[in-house]
């Protein structure tokens, strides 16, 4: 129902700016804004991202929204509020720093909420309702579109934090997933607007992994993929912080075209100096390179392998060729 989301989405935004103003204005959320303004975020991107403080108190949403006449049944089911067994309203979020999630015409439609310190659960996200579908947007995509269009170039990080930081830092063209891997709406999104996708996820393993399954994710669809490899274990928010923005920037200059990520990491574990793991990984680059669409790509790849082991070419496109039979 049309009229239905326009409520709810008019709850959200009467809802993002009482957060903001609590953050901003209030005694309440002093100590909020200080680890905001720690962690390195000034107040214009403060302002910039409309970040806010729901307070620690169990009603403060339920009762502003309901004085302003929203029903409490809907506001359930937009997700701000759950009802007790006892009848009563509670808000969903609290004691927490606010991150408004706007859809892609710029509508608010979800909150994340973080923690002031370390503990868990770190976020809370509004559920799946029908305004919010995780699946379906990118965190900045209404501000990022127009810059990913221009450069025909968008940057996917796993974290909305590092979406603010890159911001922060000059680099509008970033998006990031709400914490869920890659769907097939968000990549053909990404590839509806770029030819290149530049995946900078967090630098541990974790993040490599799931950088690996969505470049393959964005290629199937035709994307050119490039994956940044944040150093050090960091995440790019974390990066920013230590090393500062002009050495971030060198790092996304520096990403690498997929293949050649695939073998730093298909590298990774390996002795290559060991006749197994070096035949190992051969095999496995081997597998990759028989994955590729173009022709030309993979006699290049080939040729580097060939080059790098002292191995024959014939060789290499003989095994290459069995490959090809046990998946056809
Ligand atoms: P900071 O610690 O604030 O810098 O967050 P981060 O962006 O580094 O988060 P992290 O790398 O741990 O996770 C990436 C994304 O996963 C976040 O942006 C969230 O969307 C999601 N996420 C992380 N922790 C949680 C959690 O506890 N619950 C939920 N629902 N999502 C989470
Ligand atoms: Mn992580
Ligand atoms: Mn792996
Ligand atoms: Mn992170
Ligand atoms: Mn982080």
């Amino acid at each position: 129902k049309a009229g239905e989301a326009k409520v709810m989405i008019e709850a959200h935004t009467l809802l993002k700016r009482f957060y903001h103003h609590l953050l901003v204005y209030t005694k309440e959320g002093q100590a909020a804004l200080d680890y905001l303004q720690a962690r390195g975020w000034t107040k214009e991107t403060i302002d910039r991202f409309e970040i806010g403080y729901a307070p620690d108190a169990p009603d403060a949403a339920a009762k502003l929204l309901d004085s302003h006449s929203f029903s409490l049944p809907m506001l359930e089911k937009a997700g701000l509020v759950t009802k007790k067994e006892d009848g009563r309203y509670v808000d969903r979020f609290r004691n927490r720093i606010m991150f408004p999630i706007l859809d892609h015409r710029g509508e608010t439609v979800g909150f994340s909420g973080r923690l002031l310190g370390e503990g868990q659960p770190k976020y809370v996200n509004s559920p799946e309702t029908p305004i919010f579908r995780k699946g379906m947007l990118l965190y900045h995509f209404h501000e990022a579109r127009v810059p990913i269009r221009k450069r025909q170039e968008a940057l996917l990080f796993e974290g909305f934090a590092d979406v603010i930081s890159a911001v922060q830092a000059g680099i509008d063209y970033a998006v990031a997933t709400m914490g869920t891997s890659l769907t097939e709406e968000q990549a053909r999104i990404l590839r509806r607007h770029a030819e290149t996708v530049t995946i900078c996820y967090d630098g541990d393993n974790a993040g490599m992994e799931a950088a690996w399954r969505a470049a393959e994710q964005l290629s199937a669809l035709g994307c050119r993929v490039k994956v940044a490899s944040i150093p050090n274990g960091l995440d790019p928010d974390e990066y920013i912080r230590v090393y500062g923005k002009d050495r971030f920037v060198g790092e996304i200059a520096a990403a690498q075209p997929l293949m050649a990520f695939k073998m730093n990491h298909l590298r990774r574990g390996k002795n290559l100096q060991h006749e197994g793991d070096r035949l190992r990984y051969i095999e496995e680059v081997l597998r990759e390179i028989g994955k590729l669409p173009s022709p030309v790509e993979k006699d290049y790849y080939v040729r580097q392998l060939a080059d790098e082991f002292s191995l024959s070419l014939s060789a290499l496109n003989e095994q290459l060729s069995r490959y090809k039979q046990e998946t056809s």
